[in-house]
């Protein structure tokens, strides 16, 4: 979502500030800015992206402040970009998060004669700040605190005093210094190049930067030392690698994500899954429920039907923005696992909150050990991927595929559902695994094929069964995200009880067409939807009888066992996805109106 960073302390601090405003941008990117002190206090915003922001002249700047927007309050345009500066031009602010009051906090200080110029919540920050000159800078930073209702990281540069100020409440802000400088940002990514370990701070948190010294409080206003970081293990390449997209890449990377978890965590002699947790932590588990947003959400579906079949007990996936505001709590003896790739978004951290105190065991399946979600959890899988850029999730929804089905087996191990041989079984099939995904890869012609043909339709339905519908849901949701196709997903049975009204020439039907138990049901499927005259165009696995005429098109992807079917399909749909959105020529890494990691409502 929006990026910040600030620096004090060092030469040239606007060019740096840029630089790690580089490394957050596709986190969110439709305008930015920054703002300077050499004396005075100058800002220059642009909307798009940092290259569109061109700083001229010499660089007697030692501080700086920039930001990378997701609009929410306000259209996209540079009076909307941060930084937001008061009337008087002494204070330029920046803003993550939404503040659900600042409508009365408007019409207050607009009654106090100040003057806003834009449309957005983040600007009453800046004349909150002003309305309490006078007052030492911290004080004013926990009196405009205590003003605000919503969520927030805020970051405040101010003439006076030569010092940045900021304050956290439920999104990421991160904070480090050297000797003579110090450094904050949302992410930590943008504080590597200057720091070797840097400290992310807690809700309610505040404090106030200055050359080379940290002064930070407590909610309460206590003193506080929080623990550093080691920044050295972050991966900080945003570099395509010959790419023309970094989604491409990514999916590319997928069969060496998937080994290093199995490295990790899997073994054949003796056959084992060590998720590394503590044997009573799994031992408690009762039910299990899986809390994530988007694709994150489609790898708790799967991860449910994993632990519901391998381990045989109850479990259930809910998307956290619906549970966050839901009633219902985690019953007595729930595993709760939360999934999210950043490990920062707000609806999971939100759905989070409400339920713990009442003390569930987290497990968190993240990309970022030490994100804000992680943090909390009690314990975390790490998705091992390396950073993805890509608005769209690809390389990190298999490895969260992967590691609910790891959980699953573990879960199945202590319950002794699963046996020495079927272990031994599944281990052996997994260390093979990532080569059936090499072989998706290789067929990436093929995916383009049938991808440039399915460009031509505006109006898709996904059909799929039992394991394969978590990742028809998937595709859909990428067919969306980055093709801008109309695309649902639906159990295959499911579509002649009302959307089959929608069948028309129009109206593409895609089927996720395995060998096995279900193979008869989808062919039955197929057949009806033939006989209606839509186009359908089969993703069919190695072993299923060839749907022959009934397909417009087949694109054939290799065989894999049963539980990991899911992992091949989602592939291949991944591809598919990316050739259809490469086919209509859009901003495959930066779709319109996303970001790459949700950190407001
Ligand atoms: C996936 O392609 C999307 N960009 C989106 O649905 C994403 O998965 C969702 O916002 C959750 O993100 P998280 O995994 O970082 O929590």
């Amino acid at each position: 979502m929006c990026g910040i960073c600030g620096i004090v302390g060092v030469p040239n601090a606007a060019r740096l500030v840029l630089q790690g405003l580089r490394s957050l941008e596709y986190r969110g990117y439709d305008s930015c800015g920054v703002a300077w002190l050499d004396g005075a206090l100058h800002a220059k915003k642009a909307v798009g992206g940092v290259d569109n922001l061109r700083l001229d002249g010499p660089a007697h700047e030692t501080a700086a402040l920039g930001h990378t927007r997701w609009a929410t309050h306000g259209n996209v345009t540079q009076e909307n970009a941060h930084p937001h500066l008061d009337c008087g031009g002494d204070v330029a602010v920046v803003h993550n998060g939404v503040l659900l009051n600042y409508e009365t906090l408007r019409d207050a200080l607009t009654t106090q004669g100040h003057t806003f110029r834009s449309q957005t919540d983040s600007e009453v920050l800046a004349h909150l700040w002003e309305s309490h000159a006078g007052a030492d800078g911290l004080e004013r930073l926990r009196r405009l605190v205590q003003q605000l209702k919503g969520t927030f990281s805020i970051a405040i540069l101010d003439r006076t005093e030569a010092a940045l100020y900021v304050a956290k409440e439920r999104n990421p802000l991160w904070v480090g210094a050297t000797k003579t400088a110090s450094f904050l940002a949302s992410d930590p990514v943008a504080l590597k190049p200057h720091l070797p370990a840097a400290t992310p701070l807690e809700d309610g948190d505040h404090a106030r930067l200055t050359p080379g010294r940290i002064d930070l409080f407590d909610a309460a206003g206590r003193p506080v030392q929080r623990t550093a970081q080691p920044l050295a293990g972050l991966d900080d390449r945003i570099d395509k690698a010959g790419y023309e997209h970094f989604m491409l890449k990514e999916i590319h990377e997928t069969p060496a994500s998937l080994n290093r978890i199995l490295s990790a965590h899997v073994t054949i002699e003796p056959p084992h899954v060590d998720l590394h947790l503590p044997d009573a932590f799994l031992a408690k588990a009762q039910r299990v429920l899986f809390l994530g947003a988007g694709t994150s959400f489609h790898a708790g579906l799967l991860g449910a039907q994993f632990v519901r079949r391998l381990a045989r007990l109850p479990a259930d996936a809910q998307t956290s923005p619906e549970y966050k505001d839901a009633t219902s709590v985690p019953e007595k003896g729930t595993l709760v696992v939360l999934l999210s790739q950043s490990g920062e978004t707000l609806d999971t951290l939100q759905a989070l909150h409400r339920i713990e105190s009442l003390g569930p065991p987290l497990l968190a399946l993240t990309n970022f050990p030490k994100s804000s979600i992680g943090r909390k959890a009690d314990h975390v899988l790490e998705l091992r991927t390396g950073v993805e850029v890509g608005v769209a999730a690809t390389k990190t929804f298999l490895s969260q595929s992967l590691l609910v089905y790891l959980l699953a087996l573990a879960l199945a191990r202590q319950r002794g559902t699963v046996g020495d041989a079927a272990l031994l079984q599944a281990a052996t099939e997994l260390k093979r695994f990532s080569r059936a995904i090499d072989r998706v890869l290789f067929r990436t012609a093929e995916a383009g094929q049938l991808a440039r043909e399915l460009s031509r339709f505006d109006h898709v339905f996904l059909l799929a069964k039992d394991l394969l519908l978590p990742a028809a849901f998937e595709g859909a949701l990428k067919l969306k995200e980055i093709a801008y196709l109309h695309a649902e997903a639906y159990a295959a049975g499911e579509l002649k009880h009302g959307p089959f009204a929608l069948l028309e020439k129009s109206t593409a039907v895609v089927f996720l067409l395995a060998p096995g138990a279900h193979e008869a049901s989808l062919r039955n499927s197929l057949h009806e939807v033939h006989a209606r005259g839509a186009p359908t165009f089969v993703i069919a696995m190695d072993g299923a009888q060839d749907p022959g005429p009934l397909a417009t098109h087949t694109l054939w992807v290799p065989a894999a066992p049963f539980d990991l079917q899911p992992l091949v399909f989602s592939t291949a749909l991944h591809l598919v996805s990316y050739w259809v959105a490469k086919a209509r020529a859009l901003p495959i890494d930066r779709p319109r109106n996303l970001a790459k990691s949700v950190t407001v409502e």
